[in-house]
């Protein structure tokens, strides 16, 4: 069960009555999500919960009757990057109404949860304010909405599972999809606003993850990323005392039939046990790509930021990790100019970014969130300063990434066709190493996997070639063609990574 953290109730005022529109069936909804994939995951649950209500996504804010904003609260300005767009939506608002027609106006997600009936005062022109943790709440508060009333406002942390209140069939999401099995953190790095904005860790029962996973496989997909704040603290125990870890629910999710291929997002050095470990080297279906965060090279700073872990710890980790999966492409994130960081403390992070030679990884200037220790601290690393270790931390990440995928170039490997490329008779698909890789082929491959060989770099992908024209076949997984000698692959990425761990 969710531990309830703190929260407040669900409360509303009542406005003008609402116009007849919002009995109608063909409404539209918007939702703009920001951050991780986390909230990609939420803004489809979102999607799914409000449809019954009449509601039809689409990609513009232009024609919607219902608009979400889905906030991210990790970095700097992320707040007032939403005051901005709600200041855009205010006119929007503001012309709808003289044509006589509403537009409801909701903010979720982390910043909805951090500045709750503060946002409120600040933009009036909200109607619903609410938290990760309520979504499922949301046709409620949307039929309250349409009813009038406004400034309805819900961030608490309730006591029941919002998963249990999600419809149980999936929306088609495309051949990949993912699945959200753990929320909030109890680490408490430093830095970080995860652990006061999504609660305490929390693990969903390993049935019901299951469950979900062929519901999507139903729906198409072949590809599943399981989503957690710290996903590799996953942990169900059922009242008969039997437990799951990450390792054996990847094991469970590999026997569903047609689900081709497992990732998982975001791990802590901490939580990467054994099990999971042996995991990478045994089960062919869980990808060779790992998002490990380590945040900093230097032993002093990884204190200061309450990581739990030191940069010797990590490094032996690599190396396991390496052992079980030698061609395993892993990918990190750093923060440059954390509190007291010297320039010493950031030739440490070169030096390690050096040693793992990672295949790709994030990089961010330390933003002090308000609330959490990092902020308090007095040393605070000038801007400029922190512009220059980014710019050059950048660099040798980029470099490090071209290494890896100029090491793909002649290569045979298995790509997960997910949509449509821009050119016509052109699809776009993942490589194993999340790589994306443009290949011309034709639109019924879509959802199959099929065996390309890479044929050069581009800016922000892979060009390929089908090895041959296959024919429309379920897809099958199949290993890609062993060659190079190992641990020097990286990825493209098209996604924040999501928080955090
Ligand atoms: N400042 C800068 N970067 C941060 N991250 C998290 N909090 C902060 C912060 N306050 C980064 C970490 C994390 C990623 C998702 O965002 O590197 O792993
Ligand atoms: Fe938790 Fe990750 Fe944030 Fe640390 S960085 S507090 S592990 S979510």
């Amino acid at each position: 069960m969710r531990r309830k953290v703190t929260g407040s109730k669900y409360q509303e005022r009542s406005g003008p009555r609402e116009p007849a529109r919002f009995h109608e069936l063909n409404k539209k909804l918007f939702i703009k999500s920001y951050g991780c994939q986390m909230n990609v995951y939420d803004t489809q649950r979102m999607t799914e919960v409000v449809e019954p209500l009449g509601y039809q996504s689409v990609d513009s804010p232009d024609d919607a009757d219902l608009i979400i904003l889905n906030t991210c609260h990790i970095r700097e300005k992320a707040a007032e990057k939403v005051y901005s767009e709600l200041g855009r939506l205010r006119q929007l608002k503001a012309q709808r109404s003289k044509v006589g027609r509403r537009l409801i106006i909701g903010v979720a997600g982390c910043v909805a949860q951090a500045e709750g009936a503060e946002m409120m005062r600040r933009a009036p022109v909200i109607d619903m304010v609410f938290g990760p943790q309520v979504y499922h709440r949301l046709p409620d508060m949307v039929r309250s909405a349409e009813a009038g009333n406004r400034n309805i406002l819900d961030t608490d942390f309730p006591a029941e599972d919002k998963f249990d209140h999600l419809p149980k069939a999936r929306a088609l999401t495309g051949p990949a999809a993912f699945l959200t099995i753990q929320e909030g953190c109890d680490k408490f790095c430093t830095f970080c606003v995860v652990p006061y904005t999504r609660g305490a860790e929390y693990s969903r029962p390993a049935d019901k993850i299951i469950a979900e996973a062929e519901a999507l496989v139903a729906s198409g997909a072949r590809e599943v990323t399981l989503l957690g704040q710290n996903v590799n603290a996953y942990h169900d125990e059922t009242a008969q005392g039997v437990v799951t870890g990450l390792a054996d629910l990847c094991t469970r999710l590999a026997s569903i039939d047609r689900l081709e291929r497992i990732r998982y997002t975001t791990s802590h050095p901490r939580d990467m046990d054994d099990a999971l470990i042996e995991a990478h080297g045994t089960l062919v279906q869980l990808m060779p790509y790992l998002h490990l965060p380590i945040q900093s090279g230097s032993d002093r700073i990884l204190a200061a930021m309450n990581r739990q872990h030191t940069v010797e710890d990590y490094l032996s980790l690599v190396d396991r990790i390496r052992a079980a999966r030698p061609d395993i492409a892993l990918s990190s994130d750093f923060i440059v100019g954390f509190p007291g960081e010297t320039e010493a403390d950031f030739e440490a992070t070169l030096a390690i970014c050096k040693t793992v030679k990672y295949a790709q990884a994030y990089s961010f200037k330390y933003s002090p969130r308000p609330g959490t220790p990092g902020a308090a601290l007095d040393d605070q690393v000038p801007e400029d300063v922190k512009s220059r270790r980014l710019a050059e931390l950048q660099a040798l990440i980029i470099c490090h990434q071209s290494e890896f995928n100029e090491s793909c170039v002649g290569r045979v490997m298995p790509v997960l066709l997910e949509k449509s490329g821009r050119l016509g008779g052109q699809m776009l698909g993942r490589s194993p190493y999340l790589q994306s890789v443009h290949v011309a082929a034709s639109a019924d491959l879509l959802g199959t996997i099929q065996q390309v060989r890479i044929d050069d770099v581009k800016p922000n992908s892979l060009g390929g070639s089908l090895l041959a024209p296959a024919p429309v076949v379920p897809a099958t997984m199949a290993p890609a063609v062993a060659s190079d000698s190992a641990a020097e692959h990286s990825k493209i990425p098209t996604l924040e990574s999501t928080h955090q761990a």
